[in-house]
């Protein structure tokens, strides 16, 4: 049953054309022939200008990125979109979930670290710089954006603001199901955000480690806490 079923996955649900043009589009040839990148089910590629670098520590393997796998039972099966103008850091063991966008500005660079997991049908937006620490993993519908996308001016200034401001967030952290990070985010290492929450200013000076965090704005709900999980 197991030999059946491995069988049908390797057949049917991973996208042998998109992760065959992806990884030779992308990556060098020495690099592209051990298919790092895995893609599974549907994934449109609106842009790939930009730049891909493998960060792994211990070399490339194949399989060791996979986009548009997790939660493909809960969830039904969008595309991911790649609109990848900037560049991408990215470690190994990492897992974006399908109906993910990834959009990264000309301008932009994003760095995954290792172990990371980003949840089902999730936004990363970068015009600036977008940091994921190794081993933080975000729930579903979540956005992370550097940037507001529209810039805002004071009528009697008439300064114009910032519309990016890098995010950091760090290693071992978990991120609640439809939490929105706004630019300027930076959160330290062992972070939990509650689900539905809002974070939007640089939490380091706010919080420490091991703190959940939550609410529109977030702010601190408890401390000395961390999630149990495979790799924490
Ligand atoms: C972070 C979380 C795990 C904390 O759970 P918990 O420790 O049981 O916390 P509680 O529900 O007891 O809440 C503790 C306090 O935080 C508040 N709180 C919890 N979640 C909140 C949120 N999203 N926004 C604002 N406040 C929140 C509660 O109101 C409570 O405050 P009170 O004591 O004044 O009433 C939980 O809130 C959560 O977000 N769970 C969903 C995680 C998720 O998205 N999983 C998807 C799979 S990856």
């Amino acid at each position: 049953m197991e030999f059946i079923r491995k069988g049908y996955d390797f057949l049917f649900t991973h996208n042998w054309l998109a992760t065959f043009y992806f990884n030779f589009k992308m990556l060098p040839f020495r690099q592209a022939v051990k298919l790092p990148f895995d893609f599974y089910y549907g994934v449109r590629f609106k842009n790939l200008s930009g730049k891909i670098v493998i960060s792994a520590k211990g070399g490339i393997r194949r399989g060791m990125i996979k986009i548009g796998a997790q939660g493909s039972d809960m969830f039904s099966k969008t595309d991911v979109v790649i609109d990848l103008r900037g560049k991408l850091v990215i470690a190994e063991s990492v897992t974006i979930g399908l109906g993910t966008l990834v959009r990264v500005e000309k301008s932009g660079k994003i760095v995954i670290g290792n172990g990371v997991a980003i949840g089902a049908k999730s936004v990363l937006f970068c015009e600036d710089s977008i940091i994921i620490g190794d081993n933080t993993i975000t729930s579903w519908d979540c956005q992370i954006m550097d940037t507001d996308t529209h810039s805002i001016k004071d009528t009697d200034s008439l300064k114009v603001y910032e519309r990016s401001k890098p995010v950091v967030i760090g290693e071992r952290c978990w991120i609640g199901n439809h939490v929105l990070i706004n630019k300027g985010t930076v959160l330290p290492d062992d972070v939990i955000v509650a689900a539905c929450s809002l974070c939007n200013k640089n939490y380091t000076p706010i919080i420490e480690p091991f703190s959940i965090i939550g609410g529109v704005p977030a702010k601190l709900i408890s401390e000395n806490k961390r999630m149990l999980g495979d790799k924490l």
